[in-house]
This record gives C-alpha cells, sequence and structure tokens, in this order.
C-alpha cells in the first residue's frame, strides 16, 4: 500500500487539533499504520527548535529559517521514511503554515519561501491537506479560554487576520490539495464534513 501524506493547517483557535486523534483512529481502523507528527517539531531536534521558535523574539528571515531546518529534520527522519513504509503521516501544521504566519503575519515574500521549499521539499507535498477556517474572531475567543499563549498567540487581531487570508488564498491557489473545513461549526458536523473527505480519497 502506498504512503499518505496529510497535514492539517489553520489559524491559532480554528479547531484541528481536536480531530487528530479520530483521523488517526479513522485510518488506523481501515487497517492503515498511522504516524502522527507535527510541525514545528516532530523529531528531538525538531522539538527543541519550536521551543526557541514559539517563544523567544528574532528577526522574521530567522523564524522562518528555522521552521525550515526543523521541516528538513522531520522529512529525512520521519514523513519519507514513514511514507516509504507505506504509512498514513498525518502532521499538524507543515509548509502552509510558513506561506499563511511568515509571509502572511510576518510580511516576507514568498519567492524566499519558494526558495526554501524547494531546497528542503524537493517534490514532496502533502497529499491532502485540512485546513479548518474560522473567523478570527471565533479562533480569538476559544484561545482566550485556553491555556497560556506563545508567540503566534499573543500576536495582534490583524496578525491573525492575516494569516487566515494567506491560508485561504493557498486554498484557492490549490483547490485539489487543500480542501477547507468549517471549524466554526459543531464538532459533530465537522466530522462529517471530514468523512466524506476521506471517504472521498479511496
Ligand atoms: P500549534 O501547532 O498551533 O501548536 P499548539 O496547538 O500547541 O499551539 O503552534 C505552532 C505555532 O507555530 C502556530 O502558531 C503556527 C506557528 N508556525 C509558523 O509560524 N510557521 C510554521 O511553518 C509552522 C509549522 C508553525
Amino acid at each position: 500500500m502506498s504512503g499518505l501524506f496529510i497535514t492539517l493547517e489553520g489559524v491559532d483557535g480554528a479547531g484541528k487539533s481536536s480531530h487528530l486523534d479520530w483521523l488517526a483512529d479513522w485510518f488506523r481502523s481501515r487497517g492503515r499504520g498511522v504516524r502522527q507528527t507535527r510541525e514545528p517539531g516532530g523529531t528531538p531536534l525538531g522539538e527543541r527548535l519550536r521551543e526557541i521558535v514559539l517563544h523567544e523574539a528574532m528577526h522574521p528571515d530567522t523564524e522562518a529559517l528555522v521552521m525550515f531546518a526543523a521541516r528538513r529534520e522531520h522529512i529525512e527522519q520521519v514523513i519519507r521514511p514513514a511514507l516509504a513504509a507505506g504509512e498514513v503521516v498525518i502532521s499538524d501544521r507543515f509548509t502552509d503554515a510558513s506561506f499563511a504566519y511568515q509571509c502572511g503575519g510576518r510580511g516576507l515574500q514568498e519567492a524566499r519561501l519558494e526558495a526554501l521549499e524547494a531546497w528542503v521539499q524537493g517534490d514532496l507535498q502533502p497529499d491532502l491537506t485540512l485546513l479548518f477556517d474560522v473567523p478570527t474572531e471565533v479562533a480569538a475567543a476559544r484561545l482566550a479560554n485556553a491555556r497560556e499563549p506563545d508567540k503566534f498567540e499573543r500576536e495582534r487581531g490583524e496578525f491573525h487576520a492575516r494569516v487566515r487570508a494567506a491560508y485561504l488564498r493557498r486554498a484557492t491557489a490549490h483547490p485539489q490539495r487543500i480542501r477547507v473545513i468549517d471549524g466554526s461549526r459543531t464538532p459533530e458536523q465537522v466530522r462529517e464534513q471530514l468523512l466524506e473527505i476521506l471517504e472521498s480519497l479511496a
């Protein structure tokens, strides 16, 4: 069986993480090996870089470079081997997050990231990206009740509005790969939409 690479994306507070385990179970119940992972992170070195990049102030270029450095390790050590073994890799965020946060949010030029993407990924792209989309106010209200915010979660409303807009532009540019999920619906309704998408994969 060939590997399948699925990524979950969305602004902070869009609700993607609450569906991760369910998605993994869905594939396991169909006999697939599943590798659940996340970015930034996913490897011991990547997790150390995550601590730094989520909590320390740095130049936007540095931030983008650290994200891609962690990604390089992640691809080498986790993603490619798991795909080669025929597993389903489900990653909580991947490169669309860099385009949304570092380009949309921080204002870096997309051409810069495209160069890094080509360098670090070669021809590797997710087979499917689930973009959890919610209005910025809904996301902000959810985050207000969450645990201690990280560097990105502490950014102002306009930052998150730009991140959301950048994600939606990517969905329009890659309609085959990126499927937009309405994250403001109830968890049950979201699951129905996810099921439809998963069943259409077969
Ligand atoms: P997130 O995945 O939302 O983890 P948690 O649910 O524990 O908060 O947090 C990761 C943060 O990193 C998120 O705010 C988006 C940001 N990020 C980038 O800015 N660029 C990237 O390339 C990636 C992968 C994440």
